[in-house]
């Protein structure tokens, strides 16, 4: 079939809009029909060169929600009309990684997926006879998308596709830092760095696990704002004093909990210095720059801190995003207010440029029919 789709033709360059051929899914694959699909600072990153592992030309996007329109042979736990969120974090089920209760990292079809391919070794994206290669296993900014069975959850078909998408990726990161990494207690102290979609999803995470004090630090008030919305209890400008005022303000012990959305090292080696001696868990979800490193005074680890790293939340995809989707709809998770535009495929580039602004949290294509 002819799809339209946002092709990354070049580094550096604006996303070209154009008609690709899309095969039908094979074995274990299915069609999806993308409906709404969010604009993230993954596929900006990608899309400016400086990520080591893009490739071009390539269809970016992985933040999507949609309905199934076809499946492949062997493809049993979804039916045609299904509702679903992509997952670039797939969960097989039967990996040594997925059978484990300590990890969302599948192994199932890792490599392919990183070189653009989907598990057989091929792509099911081509232009004039040549193969395009996928992105993240998603490439979701397209009307319809070839995907793995195992790389999609099954979401109620009650959530508008707008706000599914978001529990694509950076919403279910943050969510899931506090829900399934960290595993927030009842009570505890949080730190949240960061009041981006990741941070304010792990504000909310942290509200959801019951803790007593969420203290959000950002350097904009109007994402601080933001943050207070989503549960945060206390808020705080960003800058080099926010250890010390955190040690301060946690009678000279540090938070229970802290947790990384930024991105940033220097901000990454905070988290880690205001959690609490004795038992305090700093949580990474930040991607760093290409060769950046993160500091740490190892007394910090002796006196009992903990540093850990979390991807996608340490969500496992087809069990726990519908269920985080569920909480969505039970109206504990307000996700209404992370849809900051509505765009049209054609606008994509607009998505990087509000993103680029700090325009809001999030810019969602909406994809017709
Ligand atoms: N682990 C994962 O699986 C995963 C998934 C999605 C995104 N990410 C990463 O999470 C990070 C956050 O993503 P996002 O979409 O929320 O980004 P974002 O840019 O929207 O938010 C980052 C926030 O950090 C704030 N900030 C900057 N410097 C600060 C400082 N010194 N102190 C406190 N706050 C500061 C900014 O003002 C901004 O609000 C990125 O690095 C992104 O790549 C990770
Ligand atoms: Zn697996
Ligand atoms: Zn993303």
């Amino acid at each position: 079939m002819r799809v339209r789709a946002a092709v990354l033709e070049q580094f550096a360059q604006p996303l070209v809009v154009q008609e690709l051929d899309l095969a039908e899914p094979r074995a274990g694959e299915v069609l999806v029909r993308v409906a709404a699909c969010g604009v993230c600072h993954t596929d900006m990153y990608t899309a400016s060169g400086v990520d080591p592992s893009g490739y071009a030309p390539t269809v970016l996007g992985h933040e999507g929600a949609g309905v199934v329109e076809a499946i492949g042979e062997g493809v049993r736990s979804l039916a045609v009309g299904d509702h679903v969120v992509t997952l670039f974090s797939p969960q097989c089920r039967e990996c040594v990684h997925c059978r484990s209760p300590k990890t969302n990292i599948c192994l199932a079809i890792r490599d392919q997926q990183g070189k653009g391919l989907l598990p057989d070794g091929t792509t099911r994206l081509s232009r004039d006879g040549e193969p395009i290669r996928h992105f993240m296993g998603t490439s979701t900014f397209a009307e319809y998308t070839v995907m793995p069975e195992i790389a999609l959850a099954k979401v109620s078909p009650e959530a508008p596709f707008d706000r599914a998408c978001l529990f694509a990726c950076g919403l279910s990161t943050g969510l899931g830092a506090a829900m399934y990494t960290a595993k927030v207690e009842s009570g505890a102290t949080c730190v949240v760095f960061g009041a981006g979609m990741v941070g304010l999803g792990a504000v909310a995470g942290c509200r959801l696990q019951g803790a007593e004090r969420i203290v959000c630090v950002d350097l904009a008030q109007e994402r601080l704002e933001r943050a207070r919305a989503q549960g945060a209890t206390e808020v705080m400008l960003g800058g080099t004093d926010a250890v010390d005022a955190i040690i301060d303000s946690t009678g000279g012990f540090g938070a229970d909990y802290t947790f990384e959305a930024t991105g940033l090292v220097g901000v990454m080696r905070q988290a880690v210095e205001s959690a609490r001696m004795g038992w305090g868990l700093a949580t990474m979800c930040g991607v760093a720059g290409k060769g950046e490193t993160l500091d740490v005074i190892p007394r910090y680890l002796i006196t009992g801190r903990r540093v850990c790293g979390s991807s996608f939340g340490g969500v496992k995809g087809r069990d726990q995003v519908p269920q985080l989707v569920q909480r969505y709809l039970d109206g504990d998770i307000d996700v209404d207010a992370f849809l900051s535009h509505r765009i049209a495929l054609d606008e994509v580039n607009k998505g990087f440029e509000l993103m680029e602004a700090q325009d809001g949290i999030r810019s969602v294509i909406e994809l017709g029919g």
